[in-house]
């Protein structure tokens, strides 16, 4: 349990090397240069009154609450707007001071509803701390002249009502959502007493507004509240843990009245979101406890037959049994399991070691195989490390911004708020993405190139900027020959430079021109610090591993890693995709990224786990999927992942699911996959668990239960009841000595403990006693590997090509207020911004197909076909379409091909050959017969 309210300086650290000596009411106090008077009498531990000021915002100077006395000056300046002077003596609490405040108090609570006993923010509320605090007995001017007290209520947003009546116009939430978000949606209109806060002339709903709750969170009064607040009351008591959708893991407070969860506040000491959030974590929780859940254990013999509700010592025996039948009859390695990414570390962990050693076979692979396995592959033989090289802070020394098949400001936008500021303090931003994404242009950014390549072209783009940088002697020539293998590296000079990797013979089939290649290529290598960030636009293609180590020599190239401001940054996808990799979840490698077939590393895991272990690399999902359909495997586990909604082509992968002979299927609800399960067991949301995620700069952060299991155990306990029956014996008292284990075996993880997480907050692997409070930055003096090695990356065009049947090629990704296969987000209030899926659709591509805005279509690939409504967009260019896959109805996956990285299986969803045409018979039952009810399985209780 931590304290509710965090401690607020008023104003934002100062980040100054040069200390300043002040003298507050009395009190000697040394600061940082640039530090305000407010906030040097906080770290006095003198507060002084404030209204329009807070620590994570910028001094506004406008309630003028905050007068001080300074010797030897004129009047009583704010002492939010006032930074220190060596020497200074200041003056907090005078006659003259205390006398003016209580004026100005007076001022705005003649003009304030007084109806704090019944207000929502009573006991929460600054205006009313400070009527206190400045000892306000009476109100002269009275309630009867002018006010704003009938002032509408705007209540359109579905997390947070707007009450104008309260309003005293500090701004303190038009600054939050222009500092700290970047939406820029708000504005004060109007003067002295007319001023108001103005959502762009429109409701929050209707106007610019991503509902991220940074003004709500800033705002002092009751005026900006969230709805479950108003419902629920304030808070009494609160948790630190970690949000649960994307792998930009902010730390938030989840904030109790008894044992109801009222809501989520982003912690400010969060490492990676230091006091913001988005829609999702702040608000999208409600899924939790949502009646759709399954709290109990089911089964039945066949996927026709009803469910059986039972208890867990009869799922887990069931289970158990089948799975020992199976493999009796058709060998060791008929049967296997699949990891999932919404985890914690340890519910993994526990999952590959039941696989691995109850199993007894590596028949395990993770959800990330389909996202950013080629991230591991790449990073490791370019730099030796699969992970990315950056702290999210280190954004801010970036100068230039370099943004590749991602999307941050819906996919990963907590870090888009981080990295919009250091663009809106000058950074050069180059977009390399078929969409028009919207950092391409947003309030005060502009990309300087947006390079909106053909999908599929990524490797031949990023080679032609290599080739410029070589071609132009742009190379960082000491960088290279210092911390990189020389032969490597002269082996690679030699190919760039081939003709057919010049801007110029990539013109012509990537749709890119010549000059705005070699212009990107020269702002990147002039940096002094440039920095690429990237998504699945990179990873998600048949040469997703070879574009990684394009990126990674590039970087090399120009000697852009190894300090702050730099680097090759994954946005991972899900919440623990980086942990899930971490935990020994590929079928080829133990945790921490050492493969199955070496024996020290194996030896160590068979004496500690008591078992002897398989040498060879087990099957990977699509393997174990055509292994299934061919008939030689036979029964697999799947922890919390929808692999009928999510993994490309559909119908490949339910054909292996009716395949199988026992599917057991462990999540929160009846999912997709489910329909094939002959059992299901219950898993917990991210409010019950007990655990670690790592995000996308390899921070591991504490998940810590808000409230009760609703299943009545932890989820790593079901795979270690599992395994217990199936012969191997496996048992931990909590999770933390799950933790302990990891460590043991993990080099990269062996400082790692949860007394250290509870003392520092978090930490960032590699956390050893070399590095005993973690790594925010990678590779600073040699590279993991030892010398940088440059790979050569020559492009192979894919063989997904658009043809006279198939004429577009088809893009798909995620939108801001829907994650992954919408299995949480679609039960939430969130689907009031996106209730379908829609396929972007260029004007004329439209036009030539008679297809008007709104109406439907069908969606057709080599291997399959759905119905979707069609969007008119100029985001994507003539050629490319673009879809979410968000709602199972819409199953944008049933037209993804089975194509893939070469070195890592991971699927090329960024590109497919469709073709669009009007459907006049709208949704029907074009998928495969789906329906959008996942919790329609018939059960049996
Ligand atoms: S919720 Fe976020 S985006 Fe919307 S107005 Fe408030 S700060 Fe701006
Ligand atoms: S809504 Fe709140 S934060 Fe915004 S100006 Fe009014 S009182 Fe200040
Ligand atoms: S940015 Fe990602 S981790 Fe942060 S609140 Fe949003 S969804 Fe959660
Ligand atoms: S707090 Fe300083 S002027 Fe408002």
């Amino acid at each position: 349990m931590t304290l509710l309210k965090e401690p607020d300086h008023g104003t934002p650290a100062s980040s100054s090397v040069q200390m300043v000596c002040v003298e507050v009411d009395g009190v000697a106090v040394t600061v940082p240069a640039g530090t305000s008077v407010m906030r040097a009498a906080a770290e006095a531990g003198l507060s002084v009154p404030k209204l329009c000021a807070t620590d994570s915002l910028q001094a506004f100077g406008s309630c003028r609450l905050c007068l001080v006395e300074i010797d030897g000056r004129k009047g009583t300046p704010a002492s939010c707007t006032t930074p220190v002077e060596p020497g200074m003596v200041v003056h907090t609490q005078t006659p003259r001071v205390e006398r003016l405040r209580r004026n100005i108090m007076e001022l705005y609570i003649s003009d304030h509803p007084l109806d704090c006993l019944t207000c929502p923010a009573n006991g929460d509320c600054e205006l009313q701390d400070m009527a206190g605090v400045v000892g306000l007995r009476e109100v002269r001017y009275g309630f009867a002249g002018e006010n704003h007290l009938d002032a509408p209520t705007d209540s359109s947003n579905p997390y947070f009502d707007f009450d104008e009546s309260k309003c005293i116009a500090c701004s303190r939430c038009v600054r939050a959502c222009d500092e700290i978000q970047g939406t820029l949606a708000l504005t004060i209109v109007g003067r002295g007493f007319e001023s108001k806060v103005s959502a762009g002339g429109t409701n929050f709903m209707d106007s610019e507004c991503v509902s991220c709750g940074a003004c709500v969170q800033a705002c002092p009064t009751a005026t900006l509240s969230e709805k479950s607040v108003i419902e629920l009351g304030i808070p009494t008591r609160s948790v630190l843990t970690t949000c649960a959708y994307c792998g930009v893991g902010c730390s938030f407070k989840a904030e109790l009245r008894g044992d109801e969860l009222v809501r989520m506040v982003p912690h400010k000491d969060g490492g990676a979101n230091e006091g913001h959030s988005c829609v999702k974590g702040r608000f999208a929780w409600g899924y939790a406890t949502h009646p759709d859940r399954v709290m109990a254990p089911m089964v039945r013999d066949a996927i026709t037959d009803p469910w059986r509700e039972v208890s867990w010592e009869q799922a887990i025996d069931y289970a158990a049994q089948r799975l020992r039948e199976i493999q009796n009859t058709h060998g060791v390695d008929s049967i296997g399991g699949i990891t999932s990414s919404r985890c914690t570390n340890e519910e993994v962990f526990a999952v590959q070691k039941m696989i691995r050693a109850a199993f007894g076979n590596n028949n395990v692979d993770t959800c990330a195989r389909v996202c950013h396995s080629p991230t591991g592959y790449g990073l490791k033989q370019t730099f030796g490390t699969s992970a990315g090289t950056q702290d999210f802070k280190s954004v801010a020394h970036a100068d230039v911004i370099v943004v590749i098949g991602a999307n941050p400001t819906d996919a990963h936008p907590v870090f888009a708020s981080r990295m919009k500021k250091r663009l809106r303090a000058g950074a050069r931003l180059i977009v390399i993405d078929p969409r028009r994404i919207d950092l391409v242009r947003s309030p005060h950014i502009e990309a300087e190139h947006h390079l909106q390549l053909l999908p599929g072209t990524n490797v031949a783009v990023v080679n032609a900027m290599a080739h410029t940088i070589v071609d132009e002697g742009l190379v960082d020539t000491a960088f290279v020959t210092e911390r990189c293998d020389p032969a490597l590296y002269r082996e690679w000079e030699e190919f760039i430079r081939r003709p057919e990797n010049s801007p110029e013979a990539t013109e012509q089939f990537s749709g890119v021109p010549a000059a705005e290649i070699r212009s990107a290529a020269r702002i990147y290598a002039a940096g002094p610090n440039s920095a690429i960030y990237y998504g699945l636009g990179v990873t998600e293609h048949s040469q997703g591993s070879t574009m990684v180590m394009a990126m990674a020599n590039l970087a090399m190239a120009t000697g852009n890693i190894g300090r702050e401001g730099v680097g090759i940054n994954p946005l991972r996808g899900q919440n623990n995709v980086q942990g899930s990799c971490d935990m020994g979840s590929f079928p080829h490698e133990f945790t921490g990224y050492r493969h199955v077939s070496d024996t020290v590393v194996r030896e160590q895991f068979e004496s500690l786990w008591g078992t002897v272990l398989q040498s060879d690399p087990g099957l990977r999902i699509p393997n174990m999927f055509d292994a299934a359909v061919s008939g030689e495997f036979k029964a697999l586990f799947v922890q919390g992942e929808d692999v009928a909604q999510s993994d490309p082509n559909i119908h490949h992968v339910l054909a292996a699911l009716e395949s199988l002979e026992l599917l057991i299927v462990q999540d929160l609800f009846l999912n997709e996959t489910a329909k094939y399960a002959h059992v299901f067991l219950p898993g917990t949301s991210f409010l019950e668990k007990d655990g670690t995620f790592t995000n996308a700069e390899r921070r591991i952060n504490r998940v810590r239960p808000v409230m009760k299991s609703k299943i009545g155990m932890q989820e790593w306990q079901v795979a270690c009841d599992l395994s217990t029956a199936l012969g191997y014996p496996m048992h931990y008292d909590s999770a933390a000595e799950i933790m302990d284990e990891i460590a043991a075996l993990t080099p990269t993880f062996s400082g790692v403990s949860f007394a250290l997480l509870d003392q520092v907050g978090s930490v960032q692997w590699p956390c050893n006693p070399e590095h005993p409070l973690g790594t925010p930055i990678m590779h600073i003096d040699r590279f993991v590997r030892g010398d940088g090695a440059f790979q050569l990356t020559p492009y192979v065009p894919t063989d997904e090509r658009s043809t006279r049947r198939f004429p577009l090629l088809l893009t798909t990704g995620r939108i801001l207020s829907q994650y992954n296969v919408g299995a949480q987000t679609r039960r939430t209030a969130n689907v009031a911004w996106h209730e379908e899926d829609v396929l972007d659709i260029h004007e004329s591509d439209a036009e030539l197909r008679g297809i008007a805005d709104g109406s439907w279509v069908t969606l057709a690939s080599r291997v399959g076909e759905t119905a979707l409504r069609a969007h008119i967009s100029d985001r994507v260019p003539p050629g490319v379409v673009y879809t979410t896959f968000h709602y199972p109805v819409t199953g944008a996956n049933v037209v993804t091909t089975d194509l893939s990285d070469w070195a890592t299986n991971c699927p090329e969803y960024k590109v497919t050959a469709v073709e669009v045409s009007p459907n006049l018979h709208g949704p029907a039952e074009s998928v495969s017969g789906r329906s959008d009810t996942e919790a329609d399985a018939t059960v049996s209780r």
